[in-house]
């Protein structure tokens, strides 16, 4: 780290708690940002790197995109935030959500992914009056009590007792029932334990907090046939998937249609914007619509939002821009590439992942669950992303972290990258980094 950035960093650090305003921008290096634009990044003293971390996956399009950007600065000389009635922004933005994911008759707009699954479980347990919500083992939701358990888990903890923080109630994490990802007997015993009690059960339909564990269909399906046996609440959270493996997400992808949706991220190509959408009967539950459920938040529906949620989206669906058939190819560019070099040197590796995201999990044997994630070698899988970072191409260097490819991204990028990696695995191997595989859990 050369002397601006750990200049800005250490600034940083006295007057903003650990430097950062979210706790896993913390990752042991001080860096400090000047520019974005397209797929790169560059640091306070000027070195660019080609990105794949994606702010966490916001970034679609690729950074300050230029449709996005205009779109947002026309929007706010007319208009900011009246914090009334409606606006056309708002309707607009509205429209495009509800046609684009399948599952949905009516849409709320909040600020943030966290606020969207907070709203979808109140109203879940409004709407039902029961108590619990059901949660997978790997899956992230955001930052509210009611789901901030239970991500990524040490072995001791995995399936048990592991909220992420201090501070939550029991009652909160007590009230959150902990299944495995692709088990549905797992489910089953669950409901079994707790008839009439579950109001929703909430999943990443593809959980890439852990990267990439591709869903069973028939296990989709079980999990919509046993929620509405038991009158539960089937909750997608699409704030990663949707609008990033298809314009509808990853219910388009699958065709099982949950009760609720959740989204954010990429919609936004970077601007804070998520939402919430569901059926008609769910969501005129909410307070404005005459239901029970609170409704709020000052910030929701302003203009800069909405207009980048319409810009984003509108670029998703031009057929010109081929949004989905780019980044799918670079994307199986990407995981053929780097498979093809582990398999070489022998190295044990399942580059996987779906579209635009791509893992590199260093095991043997397949990967269905967080059981088998526990195989993982996080050491390599750390020590990979962090020197694909001296290479050049910005991997977040943290086991089970997921990469994400943008619009911006291109064939060229994908084949330096595909080259850097040719000399880090190799070099890896030679050091014995992948002989550490961990047993069978
Ligand atoms: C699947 C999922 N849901 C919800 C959230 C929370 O979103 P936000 O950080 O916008 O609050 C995240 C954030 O990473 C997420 O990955």
């Amino acid at each position: 780290m050369t002397s601006v950035s750990r200049r800005l960093a250490e600034a940083a650090e006295r007057i903003i708690p650990g430097g950062v305003n979210s706790a896993t921008r913390s990752i042991g290096s001080p860096w400090a940002w000047k520019s974005a634009h397209g797929a790169t990044i560059t640091d306070m003293d000027g070195v660019a790197y080609t990105d794949y971390h994606a702010a966490f996956g916001a970034i679609l399009l690729g950074h300050t995109d230029e449709r996005v950007n205009d779109a947002v600065t026309r929007a706010i000389a007319d208009i900011d935030l009246v914090g009334l009635g409606t606006t056309e922004l708002e309707v607009q933005a509205a429209q495009l959500m509800v046609d684009a994911i399948p599952s949905a008759d009516m849409v709320i707009t909040t600020m943030s992914g966290s606020e969207a699954t907070f709203q979808a479980v109140r109203l879940a347990r409004g709407t039902t009056s029961r108590p619990y919500i059901l949660k997978f083992q790997g899956c992230f939701h955001g930052s509210y009590d009611a789901l901030a358990r239970n991500v990524i888990s040490t072995p001791d903890r995995a399936w048990r007792r592991d909220p992420n923080s201090s501070g939550i109630l029991d009652d909160a994490v007590d009230h959150t029932l902990i299944a495995e990802f692709n088990d549905f007997a797992s489910v089953e015993e669950l409901f079994a334990q707790y008839p009439d009690q579950i109001a929703a059960v909430i999943l990443e339909p593809v959980p890439h907090n852990v990267g990439a564990l591709l869903p069973e269909l028939s296990f989709l399906q079980g999990l919509r046939d046993i929620t509405r046996a038991h009158g539960s609440v089937l909750i997608f959270d699409e704030v990663i998937t949707g609008f990033r493996h298809a314009l509808g997400g990853y219910q388009e992808v699958c065709g099982v249609m949950p009760d609720l949706t959740t989204f954010g991220k990429a919609m936004g190509n970077g601007f804070p914007v998520a939402g919430l959408a569901g059926t008609a009967e769910l969501m005129t539950n909410f307070t404005p619509a005459g239901g029970s459920v609170m409704l709020a938040g000052t910030f929701n529906g302003n203009a800069a939002s909405m207009a980048a949620a319409i810009a984003t989206i509108t670029v998703l669906k031009d057929p010109a821009v081929d949004f989905y058939g780019h980044v799918y190819r670079l994307g199986d560019r990407m995981r053929t590439g780097l498979q093809a070099i582990a398999d070489e040197h022998g190295i044990a590796a399942r580059m996987t992942g779906l579209g635009s995201v791509f893992i590199p999990y260093f095991l043997d044997g397949e990967v269905r669950g967080y059981r088998d994630l526990l195989r993982n070698n996080d050491v390599a899988y750390a020590t990979f992303h962090r020197r694909m970072i001296d290479k050049g191409s910005f991997m977040y260097p943290m086991a089970l972290k997921r990469n994400h490819i943008s619009l911006a991204h291109t064939e060229a990028d994908i084949d330096r990258t595909l080259a850097q990696a040719a000399d880090v695995l190799p070099a890896m191997a030679r050091e014995g980094l992948f002989e550490t595989a961990k047993a069978a859990v």
